[in-house]
């Protein structure tokens, strides 16, 4: 690679003056043999190209002089930059936490991922909704379940996570493979198969905003299953019908039994990331306020038990009616 100093002279020596010289004064250096001030046609036999054609030409070599000194200088700052950040990790590395190294830390994500396969909570995507999706929502779908697999990678306890419904040839299966880049390597199993062909129903607990049931703890022995449907104009019921349909259990994220109303618009309508968000951190910390605190948007207008302001008596009553509708049956899943 060319010493960056080096090249950064490159320019000045070539055309002599450093301090910015005129394109007349550059061209003339360059090429001897054009006289300025003679008219075009009297250099044209000399020089085929015209002033303007060579005024160009120069400008596109200094350009192109300037772009690959900025680019040997922005990779000699990038390796500074990494060995200044792995020394620092090697320096705060202690008997407890020790210094992995990127290409480590790769291979023990894949190596937890391959584990979780066999071993891990089972959590899948129903994606037989397509047809209720616009191509706009296809492709947010398919962008949501590659934010869950990046999600899945980095956390102590991944899902086993599964997809059901996926055909190759269809819009879905085409904007999942290009919005997930290396899918065919995901370490998630894969099936064409609707959910009800690969799994026993009793083992199926379908989450749904609309259920009757809450979600209070997860149940290694079930399949968690969130709605593969991205609705910008909330399609009402859509996944207690498919768990009616397929005469499953049903549950709810028990948003409103810890947290509680801060504002008065919003709903408890989650998008199937931030539902797997907070599985993943239920699973992990064992505790509904953490997991929710952390992945419930504020502009859903919920704010978790005990931390926000007293509500006024307007949210009040709204915190009553949320509260009346878990007064409903409780599913222990
Ligand atoms: C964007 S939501 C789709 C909402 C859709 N109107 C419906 O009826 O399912 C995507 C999926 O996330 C899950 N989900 C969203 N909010 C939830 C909540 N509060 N409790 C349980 N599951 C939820 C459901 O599985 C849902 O199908």
């Amino acid at each position: 690679m060319a010493d960056p100093a080096e090249v950064d002279q490159e320019p000045f020596r070539t055309f002599g003056d450093p301090l910015h010289p005129s394109s007349d004064q550059l061209l003339s250096d360059a090429f001897p043999e054009m006289n300025s001030n003679q008219p075009d046609s009297a250099i044209l036999p000399v020089q085929t190209k015209s002033k303007t054609a060579l005024k160009k030409e120069l400008r596109f070599q200094k350009r192109t002089e300037r772009c690959k000194i900025n680019r040997a200088n922005e990779k000699l700052r990038r390796k500074e930059k990494l060995l200044a950040s792995r020394k620092r990790m090697q320096a705060a590395s202690t008997p407890e936490h020790p210094y992995v190294s990127r290409r480590v830390e790769r291979r023990m994500a894949r190596d937890k991922l391959t584990k979780a396969l066999t071993e891990g909570v089972r959590l899948c995507v129903d994606m037989s909704f397509e047809e209720l999706m616009s191509p706009k929502e296809i492709g947010q779908l398919a962008s949501q379940i590659c934010y869950m697999y990046s999600s899945n990678k980095k956390v102590e306890k991944p899902f086993c996570m599964h997809l059901t419904s996926l055909k190759q040839g269809t819009k879905l299966h085409e904007e999942v493979v290009k919005r997930c880049p290396g899918f065919d390597n995901y370490k998630i199993k894969v099936f064409e198969d609707p959910l009800e062909k690969v799994f026993q129903k009793e083992e199926l607990v379908y989450m749904s905003p609309d259920s009757p049931n809450i979600l209070e703890r997860i149940d290694p022995s079930k399949v968690y299953v969130i709605g593969g449907l991205v609705d910008g104009t909330p399609k009402r019921q859509v996944s207690l019908s498919r768990a009616q349909a397929l005469n499953c259990q049903s549950v709810r994220l028990p948003i409103a039994e810890h947290m509680k109303r801060s504002a008065s618009h919003g709903n408890t309508i989650l998008t199937l990331n931030q539902v797997y968000e907070i599985l993943m951190r239920f699973n992990e910390t064992n505790s509904w306020e953490q997991a929710l605190d952390a992945c419930v948007p504020r502009r859903k207008g919920f704010t978790v038990n005990g931390q926000a302001d007293t509500p006024t008596a307007e949210e009040e009553d709204k915190t009553d009616v949320l509260q009346e509708e878990t007064n409903r049956e409780t599913i222990t899943s």
